[in-house]
């Protein structure tokens, strides 16, 4: 029978292995809704630019989003996929380290970083459980993320005791009272591959996200993004001022600015 994803699945010995398949089948940023985005080599210049030009016309919140962060500071990318943000984020000034949970990501990612001679330190890693000693980084960052983990909740934790005091967490994760939802539901279409249920695809209310990063100082909530390109024409032919009101109310992505 055709399902969508659960809310909040739980938490199971087996489910950390379900997840690290997944991602590693399915590779990030290469497939909207089943379909390629390009068909250049893995890996390729041509491959990553052309992701590029897709993920960044269509998610249009995002590069004014890295942009908000000050160059020069330390940040740690967590599920940095293929790396398109880090890209971004070196471009931007910034100084940093990335991981992912699965080594194709990061085969991939820092394959661009080597050939272009860009700095940028990449590792294999956990978000539930982080390598790094407590107060390292000036920002954490990670897009998309932390809602596909095994325990969210653990992974903010994680996400608070390595920023230094002061430090800026950027993180977004998936907004459960949104237009997609209720399209996912009404058309019973999985959200990350079509053909196959991603293991973790949790959805949060803007209240229950502020409740996981209780930790910190201050916390700053905006939804946007609600619809992509995945959605053709529609997205195409919204004017600008009435897709930003509707990503306002009903956008899938909570934009989270948390505050040490
Ligand atoms: C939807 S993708 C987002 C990738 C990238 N941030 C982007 O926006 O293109 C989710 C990524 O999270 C990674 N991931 C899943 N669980 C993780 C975990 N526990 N720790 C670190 N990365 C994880 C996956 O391998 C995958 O690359």
């Amino acid at each position: 029978m055709k399902r969508i994803e659960e809310v909040s699945p739980k938490v199971t010995p087996e489910l950390y292995s379900k997840i690290y398949e997944f991602w590693s089948n399915n590779v990030n940023s290469e497939k909207i809704y089943g379909s390629l985005v390009t068909n250049s080599e893995r890996g390729s210049e041509q491959y990553f630019q052309e992701l590029e030009s897709q993920r960044y016309r269509s998610h249009r919140h995002l590069l004014p989003w890295i942009h908000s962060m000050k160059p020069g500071k330390t940040v740690l990318e967590i599920g940095c996929g293929i790396g398109l943000d880090s890209y971004q984020l070196v471009k931007h000034g910034m100084k940093l380290t990335a991981i992912d949970l699965t080594n194709i990501a990061i085969e991939i990612a820092s394959s661009r970083f080597k050939a272009s001679n860009i700095e940028g330190n990449f590792f294999i890693g956990d978000a539930t459980s982080l390598q790094f000693d407590d107060n390292s980084f000036d920002y954490v960052y990670s897009f998309g993320v932390l809602h596909h983990v095994q325990d969210t909740e653990k992974a903010i934790i994680e996400v608070y005791r390595v920023l230094k005091q002061g430090g800026i967490a950027k993180v977004m994760l998936y907004n459960l009272h949104s237009l997609n939802e209720l399209i996912h539901r009404l058309t019973l279409t999985p959200f990350e591959d079509k053909n196959e249920l991603c293991p973790v695809v949790r959805r949060f209310s803007k209240k229950e996200a502020s409740r996981l990063f209780y930790k910190f100082n201050r916390i700053d909530i905006k939804k946007d993004f609600v619809y992509g390109e995945g959605y053709g024409r529609l997205f195409k032919y919204t004017p600008l001022w009435l897709y930003k009101k509707l990503s306002s109310i009903a956008g899938w992505h909570l934009m989270i600015t948390a505050y040490k």
